[in-house]
């Protein structure tokens, strides 16, 4: 396609169409012209490809392979898994007729109630930009398009629509936007899909800040950007925004109003050639990538079908972490555990994935009790344990009861029904339903060997029960092959070596966000700032249950010396880290190696400390790596909104490599020496400490008004100075009683005025 030639000769009323959908499913195509239409369906964890064309019903899409969730997907912390899930989509998306996938999602995780965490990656952006390129870059490689979503701060569910995020611009640069930002450098997304929500103010699908400013010009990225599902609500505001396309569609008179705002010259029509071109750009990438959407299969081949669900399997154990494992009780050994009580309905009848857009037709679903009768388990009885809705009373709790005494160990799958976790709303607490810690403890009590498997999509609170049992796995919404893979990791034929992505708090009310969530009058306030998970709780000194990055394994990994190619770089300079890793266990396993930095000084409050890499390794048994990292500076800087710059303070940081958070092996400090120097420009209205820190601003001081000002006002008094101190420097000539005059006041601000940068 030669792009400006069709651009010349669209039409203005063809160019208005382009820019909204043909259907749910797709952007129209535009035959005199050979443009070929985008066809692209949800989602990212499997496609949902609908039988026909229809929005409405999410139940009747073709069948397709449901891998484990997003949230698993990040709980593996692998980035090659991540990859080859992305690949497994993209390639069922191309026999299904489809372009782009409408996924991955990678809002983080601000606050553990949000209805969708279990299509997020984590309350950490490094670990959520990290694991979204790789799922985009495993996508494309096939010639299928990913979309990042949401654009932005959509990050809970309540009010989604119309909810007005309130957050700071340092907040917004350090937290919730270098997901994308890292995702978009390092794999080229062909899509972005723009949010809901508002944010400061302006619906996120029409703001120039975000979509023009930050995301086009300052990252160039290069794909198209589409709103969510009727997220437009001024579309010509919208274009000239930097929206490109209008989902779904069509949307006749949002395009007549753009037609309108044209003709009238309201828009110009450079602005919507702009928007145009990157459909079409798109458009012909997705052309060149050679699948034919008009003839789609009815479902995945059957090579596919069969490789994906191992592939799903094979994902899903990866992912499940391991919180706690006393005793060694698990894995349980099916030649030395001849009986095991299987108690909860979700073992029978799976929970695998969350409710809502990214809801798939599974080609097949394996339970948990299915999967028991594999490897080699002789007597499993299996009981309920708890109803339909999760509660469990005391029939239940009798019944699971009399089956764990009669077997040497038992498996109680917990967790949360689709009733309670969903796209669309929030959950009110992050409780276990009714009756279930009842039944944990009821169950421990009777039987030392319990192990207890929580299935959900974000963290529950486990408090009144984690005492009681000695294992503990989190599995999440694991997808199709959630019961094989949970019975793998309960068997040991895999180990686990998921970690947490998000902080396990002791109660709700510890979580970051409790106080500004879920915002009121329209408005939710991002108050906690940059301290959002584990930045918070380490800030505050609040342990949590578990911490973010927590997750054991049935081997041990020793760590050698950490050596970095200097203790001593320039801010323009990178950081060459390795550490050496082995596994001194017995059991082949892989371990998660986590790299956090701690500024051991900072002018702006910082959190303690940030991960900044990860690397997952597979070890045999005795095996051994160099683990190796690069850190850049934006490793070390933070973002300085009166600079409008990332900066890095001149001083010392601790780089901390450990297995976990609360298990950090290695620790090497590192000075970084700022290149650059900022200067606040100073104003009459700044305390005179920060004139006479400054070192032009003391000299303008000195010549002036004289370097004793403060000692005389003071009459040399410590506390007196820190009170004059603090006051502004227009305040002088009043405090002096007219000595120092108005004019030398403003003087001092001119001698200044200029040389900040
Ligand atoms: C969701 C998106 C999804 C779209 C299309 C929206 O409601 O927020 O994530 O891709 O619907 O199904």
């Amino acid at each position: 396609m030669n792009i400006d030639d069709v651009l010349g000769r669209l039409t203005l009323e063809e160019k208005a169409a382009l820019c909204s959908g043909d259907g749910a499913w797709s952007t129209p195509p535009i035959d005199r012209l050979s443009v070929p239409r985008i066809r692209m369906n949800d989602g990212p964890h499997g496609l949902r490809a609908p039988k026909d064309d229809d929005v409405a019903d999410l139940r009747s899409s073709k069948p397709s392979t449901c891998f484990p969730t997003a949230a698993c997907i990040a709980a593996s912390w692998d980035v090659e898994l991540a990859a080859r899930v992305g690949s497994a989509i993209a390639d069922e998306a191309r026999d299904l007729g489809c372009n782009i996938v409408l996924g991955p999602g990678i809002n983080i995780k601000r606050t553990p109630l949000c209805g969708r965490n279990f299509e997020y990656y984590a309350e950490d952006p490094v670990l959520a930009g990290d694991i979204a390129a790789a799922f985009v870059s495993g996508a494309q490689e096939r010639g299928v398009g990913a979309t990042l979503k949401h654009f932005a701060c959509n990050n809970s569910e309540f009010e989604r629509m119309t909810i007005d995020v309130r957050v700071d611009e340092r907040t917004l640069r350090e937290i919730y936007l270098p997901a994308f930002e890292r995702a978009v450098a390092r794999s080229g997304p062909w899509a972005i899909m723009g949010a809901y929500n508002r944010v400061n103010g302006v619906f996120a699908c029409e703001h120039p800040y975000l979509l023009l400013q930050i995301l086009k010009d300052e990252w160039g990225f290069d794909g198209l950007v589409m709103s969510d599902w009727t997220a437009v609500n001024d579309r010509v505001a919208a274009t000239a925004a930097g929206l490109d396309l209008e989902m779904p569609g069509p949307s006749n008179a949002n395009d007549a109003r753009v037609v309108e705002a044209v003709t009238s010259g309201k828009l110009p029509e450079t602005v919507l050639d702009e928007r145009v071109r990157r459909i079409l750009t798109v458009a012909e990438r997705a052309e060149q990538s050679g699948i034919d959407t008009d003839n789609p299969l009815s479902q995945p081949t059957d090579e596919h079908i069969a490789a994906h669900h191992m592939l799903a399997r094979e994902a899903a154990a990866d992912s499940i972490i391991l919180l706690k494992n006393n005793d060694g009780v698990l894995p349980l050994d099916p030649d030395r555990t001849e009986r095991i009580a299987l108690i909860g309905r979700f073992a029978d009848t799976p929970r695998i994935q969350g409710g809502g857009s990214s809801k798939v037709n599974a080609t097949r679903i394996e339970s948990v009790r299915e999967a028991f009768t594999q490897p080699g388990y002789r007597g499993v009885e299996y009981v309920p344990g708890y109803d339909e809705s999760g509660a469990a009373d005391a029939h239940h709790i009798d019944g699971a009861v009399r089956a764990a005494a009669n077997a040497d160990a038992a498996v109680v799958v917990v967790g949360l029904p689709d009733a309670i976790e969903s796209e669309g709303f929030d959950r009110e607490n992050i409780e276990l339903p009714n009756g279930q810690g009842d039944l944990i403890r009821a169950v421990a009590d009777k039987q030392p060997n319990t192990v207890v498997v929580i299935v959900a999509g974000s963290v529950v609170r486990i408090e009144d029960w984690v005492d009681a049992v000695p294992s503990i796995c989190f599995a999440g919404l694991g997808g199709q092959a959630a019961g094989a893979a949970i019975v793998d990791v309960i068997s040991g034929s895999v180990n686990p070596s998921g970690r947490l992505t998000e902080t396990l708090p002791k109660r709700l009310e510890d979580s970051s966000a409790w106080l500004n969530y879920p915002g009121e009058n329209g408005e939710v306030r991002y108050g906690e700032g940059v301290f959002v998970g584990y930045r918070y709780h380490e800030a505050k000194g609040i342990e949590p249950r578990y911490r973010f990055g927590h997750g054991l394994s049935y081997t041990e990994f020793e760590y050698g010396p950490a050596n970095v190619s200097s203790d001593s770089i320039l801010e323009t300079e990178s950081l060459s880290v390795t550490v050496p890793v082995t596994n001194v266990g017995e059991r082949d396993g892989a371990e998660v190696v986590q790299l956090y930095v701690a500024p051991k000084q900072a002018r702006l409050k910082r959190p303690p400390r940030e991960l900044k890499a990860f690397r997952k390794v597979r070890l045999a048994a005795g095996g051994r790596d160099e683990v190796a990292f690069v850190l850049s500076n934006r490793d070390f800087a933070y973002y300085d909104p009166s600079f409008a710059d990332w900066i890095i303070d001149d001083g010392e940081y601790e780089v901390q490599i450990g297995s976990r958070p609360d298990d950090i092996r290695q620790r090497v400090t590192v000075h970084i020496q700022a290149t650059r120097t900022f200067r606040r420009e100073l104003s009459a209205w700044n305390p005179m400490r920060d004139w006479l820190d400054d070192e032009l601003g003391r000299q303008a001081f000195d010549a002036v008004i004289g370097s004793d000002l403060v000692d005389r006002l003071s009459g040399g008094v410590s506390a007196e100075r820190e009170k004059f101190l603090n006051i502004p420097l227009r305040k002088v000539p009043q405090l002096t009683g007219g000595a120092v005059a108005e004019e030398a006041i403003d003087r001092l601000v001119e001698m200044v005025a200029g040389d900040a940068q």
